[in-house]
């Protein structure tokens, strides 16, 4: 995802929905719109079926997999990021396979519904809450589906951000205690990427977590 711009500063407060519903107030649009690399590369070798991406921002991954055939629901806890979510589904001419949920992935239920693939990317809760993230998002994956987790793993490129940004990231073993048993797991690794950022080119790194939950 190109067009990355972290807050920077002590920054605790980009941890919670109301800072985000003011990033996505105004009109510039602040991610690239592309889907994600690593989203690619995994997703595009299954079958579609029904997906959660949790965290979607601007919707540019809910779009891409219902392009790609899939029916998706896109969740993120700011209300202005699901709304501009929905105008870009709605432009693209996928607003029909797609809906919407404002959820903390903190705190959220699934209330027993399961999807084929979950999906998140760059979702990053502070003090590491990504492994228990990681155990939430596995209870809505459906047997036999898929779970994809993404993130920053740390790198010198992010040292102009927080503090509690850089302790926020990852390596996908990190997450690896927060896989539920019955899953299996098929990728665990650091994935070279470039990003650019102000005009800028950066080598970084993807955690990249793909598991897949038995066939029950
Ligand atoms: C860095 S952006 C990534 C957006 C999108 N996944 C992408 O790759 O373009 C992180 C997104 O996660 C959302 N987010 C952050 N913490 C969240 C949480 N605890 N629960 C739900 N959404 C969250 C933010 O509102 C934001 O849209």
């Amino acid at each position: 995802m190109s067009g990355h711009q972290h807050g920077e500063g002590d920054a605790t407060e980009m941890f919670e929905p109301q800072a985000w519903d003011e990033r996505y107030a105004g009109d510039e649009q602040i991610w690239s719109g592309r889907p994600n690399a690593q989203l690619v590369a995994e997703a595009s070798a299954l079958e579609p079926g029904t997906a959660l991406d949790v965290g979607c921002g601007e919707g540019g991954d809910v779009i891409w997999l219902a392009r790609q055939g899939w029916h998706v629901t896109g969740a993120d806890f700011s209300a202005n990021g699901l709304a501009r979510a929905a105008r870009h589904a709605e432009q693209s001419g996928v607003a029909a396979q797609v809906d919407w949920w404002q959820v903390d992935a903190r705190s959220f239920d699934a209330a027993g519904r399961t999807w084929d693939l979950v999906t998140t990317h760059f979702l990053h809760p502070p003090d590491g809450g990504m492994v228990a993230a990681t155990a939430r998002l596995a209870t809505a994956v459906a047997p036999g589906g898929h779970l994809l987790v993404v993130g920053h793993a740390p790198s010198d490129t992010f040292t102009q951000l927080s503090e509690s940004h850089r302790r926020a990231m990852f390596v996908a073993a990190d997450l690896l205690p927060g896989l539920p048993p019955g899953f299996e797991v098929l990728v665990a690794e650091e994935r070279p990427r470039t990003m650019t950022r102000d005009g800028v080119t950066h080598d970084v790194h993807d955690a990249t977590l793909l598991a897949r939950r038995t066939p029950s």
